[in-house]
């Protein structure tokens, strides 16, 4: 039987975690891409596994990969890779990292793989078939109010000065029981597709680290917007993903913040 294009991805997938495993235990060493933003020997060694992977069993699709080796041809079927989502985590010998790919066919996302090679954690989904976690099936918690939920967030590492999330980061902070910011949006997507997190939002995040985050939340029954409340886009400036009860709340008080109205102001500093 041909294997699908779902078990293709979880064996380039896998490949690749144990390629960036080996590179972890080893602490190689890292370049600037700009003045904050880190690249590493196992983002491109990953890369060229997987771009090469792809490449020759679907010589037809179109690839977009982070770190440039892909090829953006106007096919029916485009992948996005994100060799190593987590760099910063990785290059710090921080254990919190993932390889990540995601098929899309006409625009849509059609199955997505996030693995983590640390915790031998294999989330993956396909449209319409459910979301799992090493094969068993996830959905999202069922926490009823924001104030009772753990939500998570993340900062860019490019142009980290025009960004505005530190205001939301306390207004949520204030409101729920936590913001977690674990350094790897693959991994808080695919956290709150199995319930260990509520909600998780960010500014500025590309296709490669969402594509197969936002099909796993769909797919194990989440809600995902933007962060205004309109359809979630691969392309857009902002994305927030929840368990569906906790949405509209949440979305709510990111209008509060996008307008200033602050609900908590933030302390002042006294020496
Ligand atoms: C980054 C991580 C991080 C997020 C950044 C991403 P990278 O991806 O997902 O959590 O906050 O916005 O760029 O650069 O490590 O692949
Ligand atoms: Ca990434
Ligand atoms: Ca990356």
């Amino acid at each position: 039987m041909t294997p699908s294009y779902l078990e293709i991805a979880i064996e380039i997938a896998r490949e690749a975690g144990g390629l960036l495993s080996h590179y972890f235990e080893r602490r190689v060493g890292f370049e600037l891409k700009g003045e904050f933003d880190l690249v590493t020997e196992a983002d491109r060694a990953s890369e060229r596994l997987i771009v090469e992977r792809l490449c020759s069993r679907f010589p037809s699709h179109a690839i977009v990969a982070e770190e440039g080796s892909g090829h953006d041809s106007p096919s029916e079927y485009r992948w996005y890779v994100d060799p190593l989502d987590g760099t910063t985590n990785f290059a710090h010998g921080f254990p919190i990292f993932n390889v990540t790919l995601a098929l899309e066919r006409d625009g849509e996302t059609i199955c997505g793989v996030i693995y983590d090679p640390i915790h031998l954690e294999l989330f993956t989904a396909e449209r319409g078939g459910g979301a799992f976690l090493n094969n068993h099936r996830i959905q999202v918690s069922k926490t009823r109010q924001l104030s009772e939920a753990l939500v998570a967030t993340g900062f860019p590492s490019r142009k980290r000065h025009l960004n505005v999330n530190v205001h939301f980061y306390h207004q949520l902070a204030m409101a729920t029981h936590g913001v977690r910011r674990g350094g790897s949006a693959a991994l808080d997507l695919a956290w709150v597709a199995c319930g260990r997190l509520d909600a998780f939002w960010e500014f500025g995040l590309n296709p490669w680290d969402m594509a197969a985050g936002l099909l796993l939340v769909e797919e194990a029954a989440g809600a995902a917007s933007d962060m205004k409340g309109g359809p979630a886009s691969l392309r857009g400036p902002h994305v927030a993903v929840s368990n569906r009860a906790i949405h509209a709340e949440m979305v709510a008080l990111f209008g509060d913040i996008f307008a200033n109205r602050l609900r908590w102001p933030l302390p002042q500093i006294s020496e």
